[in-house]
């Protein structure tokens, strides 16, 4: 059977690619925006091909000779036209896959009903129902999910850090609306057995592990963790505020966080039965359990996936330009290395936020994010998807890791809230480690930026510098591997 996964950098792709290599039954073929965020074991074990949906020509390409095709695309976070790029990303696949001859779509969804529905979730159904709607030509197999537990998700992440940072945990109303949790691994299951299940014409199958609310999940998650929280109920709590909340409390950025307030003032259950019928060998894991499993890939550095991999536009058009050389700012600073081999100075620099921080002048990332957050940027809370290894595509703190040159280079783009564009380059060189900081401003304001910042940015770059070459001359220090 060929298979053809979309998605296949983002949250559940990722996970499915690998569920579906270790099967071994099936010729998978990934359809990526840019095929160098899979890393090099992905892309020795399947096939690739490179496009966006918004190109037929790609499309066609990518579709020919496939059996079944999985949909994991949306446009959240591309922008207030999110739903009409969803609309036309959808039209397009589906046209295309009909004229493959594709015999079958698998697409993941979220839970709800149009009614009630969030924008966000509107937009999650209309896809549903414009990739159903040749069912004569193409079979179509939607699943509908609420919140997905998994390491990195962004469910997971926020109901772990509210629960770990806030003794006390507001519960307005709209944390009691009827909602239901599943596992990752549940959910990958579903849509693994979706490629060959015996199912006559479309079918919608909603997934779930059973009724809860929120705050059962918030009380759910303190007792995995083991953690006495006071649950205090207090009516006039509004959503909005509660979006605030968790920007402040978890790594999420406002949009994440107010889509997922606003998902909450709506009930999201299952509508049918399908998942028991048409999947009995899966069950579902209860809730408990999903989360501690989402502790123990952590702890075991297990995390495929996060919720911060894929991007609001594609990467290429994140790229910095030709030569970085030619910014309007430039500010470098460096340390000597001495003969220290390129891989351990290289290990030492793919270390750098998260839990192990910015070495000396970490307060002052910190404190960095934390601005950051508060103009509705992503913070610094987003931390690392792994302590040691990178991979494109790769959230650490505020900067997305741009190009990974083993041994050789790291480059990372800022996505904080800035008035203009910054990059921070990572060079090892023989006998030294070179840091430099790009910018691009946008207009006056750009320019202010720079000058007021530059005193802060200047020590924070040379500590840095000393810090990876401090670090890679640690006798105890393990060398690689930094690139997943
Ligand atoms: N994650 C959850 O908790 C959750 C819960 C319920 C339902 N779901 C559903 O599951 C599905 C997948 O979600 P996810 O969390 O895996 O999403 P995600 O992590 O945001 O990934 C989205 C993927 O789509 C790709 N993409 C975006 N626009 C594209 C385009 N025009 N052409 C080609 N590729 C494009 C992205 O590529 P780049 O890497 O290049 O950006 C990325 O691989 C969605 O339908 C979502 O509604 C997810």
């Amino acid at each position: 059977m060929r298979v053809l996964l979309t998605g296949a950098t983002g949250y559940i792709g990722r996970r499915l690619t690998d569920k579906l290599l270790a099967a071994g039954d099936v010729e998978l073929r990934l359809f990526v925006r840019d095929a160098a965020k899979l890393g090099e074991a992905v892309r020795a074990r399947a096939e690739v091909a490179e496009g966006d949906t918004f190109h037929p020509d790609a499309l066609a390409r990518a579709l020919a000779g496939v059996d079944v095709a999985y949909y994991f695309i949306h446009s959240m976070g591309a922008g207030r036209d999110f739903a009409s790029r969803d609309r036309l990303s959808a039209e397009n696949f589906r046209e295309a896959a009909v004229e493959a001859g594709v015999r079958r779509l698998v697409y993941l969804g979220g839970l709800g009903v149009r009614e009630t529905a969030s924008e966000h979730l509107r937009s999650r159904l209309e896809t549903g129902e414009i990739l159903s709607a040749r069912p004569e030509a193409v079979q179509t197999v939607w699943f509908r999910a609420g919140i997905i537990i998994g390491s990195g998700s962004a469910s997971f992440e926020i109901i772990r850090n509210l629960v770990q940072k806030a003794p006390v945990l507001i519960t307005p109303r709209w944390v009691r609306t009827r909602t239901e949790a599943v596992a990752v691994a549940d959910v990958l299951a579903y849509l693994a057995a979706a490629r060959d299940v015996q199912v006559e014409g479309n079918v919608v199958v909603d997934i779930g592990a059973g009724v809860t609310t929120f705050a059962e999940l918030l009380r759910g998650a303190a007792s995995v963790m083991g953690l006495r929280r006071l649950f205090v109920p207090l009516p006039f709590f509004t959503p909005r505020m509660g979006a605030y909340g968790l920007v402040l409390l978890t790594p999420v950025p406002f949009a994440v966080a107010s889509a997922l307030v606003e998902g909450l003032r709506s009930e999201t259950v299952k509508q049918n039965d399908n998942a028991a019928r048409l999947f009995p060998r899966v069950t579902p894991r209860p809730y408990e359990r999903a989360f501690a499993d989402a502790l123990d890939e952590i702890e075991a550095r297990q995390v495929l996936s996060r919720w911060c991999d894929a991007d609001a536009e594609p990467v290429c058009g994140l790229r910095p330009p030709a030569s970085l050389e030619a910014a309007v700012y430039t500010l470098r600073r460096f340390a000597p290395t001495g003969d220290l081999p390129p891989a351990r100075v290289f290990a030492a620099a793919s270390a750098v936020g998260g839990e192990a921080g910015w070495f000396r002048l970490d307060f002052l990332w910190k404190l960095r994010g934390v601005l950051d957050k508060l103009c509705g940027g992503p913070g610094a809370a987003r931390g690392r998807r792994d302590p040691r290894a990178l991979r494109l595509g790769d959230a650490v703190d505020f900067w997305k890791v741009r190009e990974v040159r083993p041994g050789k280079r790291l480059l990372f783009a800022a996505e904080l809230k800035l008035p203009g564009r910054g990059w921070l380059d990572f060079v090892v060189e023989r006998g030294r480690f070179v840091v430099t900081a790009y910018f691009y401003p946008r207009g006056l304001l750009g320019r202010l930026y720079w000058y007021l910042y530059w005193p802060v940015h200047a020590l924070a770059l040379a500590d840095v510098a000393r810090g990876v070459a401090a670090e890679a001359g640690r006798p105890d220090r393990r060398a690689g591997p930094a690139v997943a």
